[in-house]
């Protein structure tokens, strides 16, 4: 662990990480940004990792960092569990694409049927991108109405449909290189907000559909919990209208049956991604027989085409059985969730105890910590989802623009420390022990006395 000094925190990054640095030189040379994901774009540059194992992952320089990326989400047992390792080389060497049918597809549909309460029929693909818009086409095709309405500050992946008030502005309606033609088949309104979704739904009765993250947008950084799923359920039967939950980061991981089988709430349509394939790329839409009907050739019945070269991918179908098996029997989700409540409680507890103008916050496993925080703090001890909600849920407080240079020098100052953590927030895994929990709060003190050494926080 090092602790601060005169150095500034970009040079003592830069001089920690040269083999990251070199690799990002040359990567700048391909790709444009130089990283092939927004989110894992950094300054003064990003670390390049060669291998990863349970809570851990090690960068080409030699460090081991503890992980808060956990896959975007997509790891929940861990990095390469050996269960998961194990079912893949077996497929591997039975061959990775067969273009045809194969028994671990219909094996895996099963675990989704088991586990996810709203899966009377599963259709797989090859993303969580695909899956949100299978299920607005599908939905489109079951209702006649050609519009949906989602939530600002909600992310259901990157196609031309959803991305509207995904990020900051969030009352803007249009988006670059979308056509406003498009965008304009989407109704945004605020978060948690009944009576908004009620007023959209009688105005327009073309919105066929609402799509939502069911424990808030950005997963969670605006927390929506049970009363506010039950209310839309509500209002969706009420009114006539397809409810799509996208749980491809809750699924499998707030409970084995999502956060509908945790609030007791079944949606019509659910998409799911990232655990569903263990760590591979994969996604499914799961839900009503009838309105997944429309994929069958039906007399006189218009049909979904649904091709895709990687649906149901045998590798990821093995991945993806042997990570189901594991999340059916409980275990996982309940260890993770532990994990993201220890963390978040700890955090709190240092906050206070040095008396420092932040907060963590957030649900099940995953975990949020505002600087520059002046708000009311945590009372005391929260569980797996009754935390304090900061800024009583403000959407553009909690999740507004970021300042980038403080996000940055934050994980700069958390990767000296040995942990890889997404600028302020994570995702916690069942490899998350109390241990790494506990280291993980000692690197975030010395971490928070760096960004005050450089004025930062
Ligand atoms: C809630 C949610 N929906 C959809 C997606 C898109 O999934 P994918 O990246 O597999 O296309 C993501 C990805 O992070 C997500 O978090």
């Amino acid at each position: 662990m090092v602790t601060a000094t005169a150095v500034s925190l970009a040079d003592r990054y830069t001089a920690a990480f040269p083999g990251s640095k070199r690799r990002f030189e040359t990567a700048k040379t391909v790709f444009p940004t130089g990283v092939t994901h927004d989110t894992r774009m950094m300054e003064p540059f990003p670390v390049y990792v060669s291998r990863a194992k349970g809570a851990y992952k090690w960068d080409v320089d030699g460090h081991q960092l503890v992980d808060y990326f956990v896959g975007h989400g997509a790891i929940l047992l861990g990095h390469s569990p050996d269960d998961v390792v194990a079912a893949v080389q077996e497929q591997m060497a039975k061959g990775t694409h067969y273009g045809a049918c194969h028994d671990l597809e219909i094996e895996w549909g099963q675990f989704v049927r088991q586990l996810v309460p709203s899966a009377e029929r599963v259709r797989f693909t090859g993303s969580g991108t695909e899956a949100t818009l299978m299920a607005l086409r599908l939905a489109r095709l079951h209702t006649g109405r050609p519009k949906f309405l989602k939530f600002r500050g909600h992310f259901h992946g990157w196609h031309d449909y959803v991305t509207v008030a995904s990020d900051p502005p969030y009352e803007s309606a249009s988006v670059p290189g979308v056509p406003d033609a498009v965008a304009a088949n989407c109704v945004a309104v605020p978060p948690d907000d009944l009576n908004a979704v009620e007023d959209a739904l009688k105005a327009d009765p073309q919105i066929g559909a609402v799509i939502l993250e069911p424990t808030g947008g950005h997963w969670g950084a605006v927390p929506i919990r049970g009363a506010f799923l039950k209310g839309l359920r509500d209002v969706c039967t009420r009114l006539d209208r397809v409810l799509i939950f996208d749980e491809v980061i809750t699924g499998f991981r707030v409970a084995p049956g999502g956060a509908q089988e945790y609030y007791g709430v079944t949606p019509d349509l659910t998409s799911l991604a990232k655990i569903l394939a263990g760590g591979l790329p994969g996604g499914c839409l799961a839900g009503r027989a009838d309105i997944l009907a429309f994929i069958e050739p039906r007399p006189g019945k218009p049909k979904m085409k649904h091709p895709g070269t990687y649906n149901a991918n045998p590798l990821s179908a093995a991945a993806g059985v042997a990570a189901l098996k594991r999340v059916a029997t409980g275990d996982p989700c309940r260890k993770a969730n532990a994990a993201g409540v220890r963390l978040r409680n700890r955090l709190n507890e240092l906050f206070a105890a040095r008396d420092w103008p932040m907060v963590a916050y957030g649900d099940f496993s995953m975990v949020r910590i505002i600087p520059d925080y002046h708000g009311p703090r945590p009372a005391g001890a929260a569980g797996e989802n009754d935390g304090l909600v900061p800024f009583g849920g403000d959407l553009n407080a909690l999740d507004g623009p970021k300042n980038t240079k403080q996000l940055y020098a934050m994980r700069q100052a958390m990767l000296l420390n040995g942990v890889d953590l997404w600028g302020f927030a994570g995702m916690t895994s069942s490899e998350h022990t109390d241990a790494v929990v506990d280291d993980t709060v000692r690197a975030v003190e010395t971490s928070v006395e760096m960004l005050q050494a450089e004025g930062l926080v």
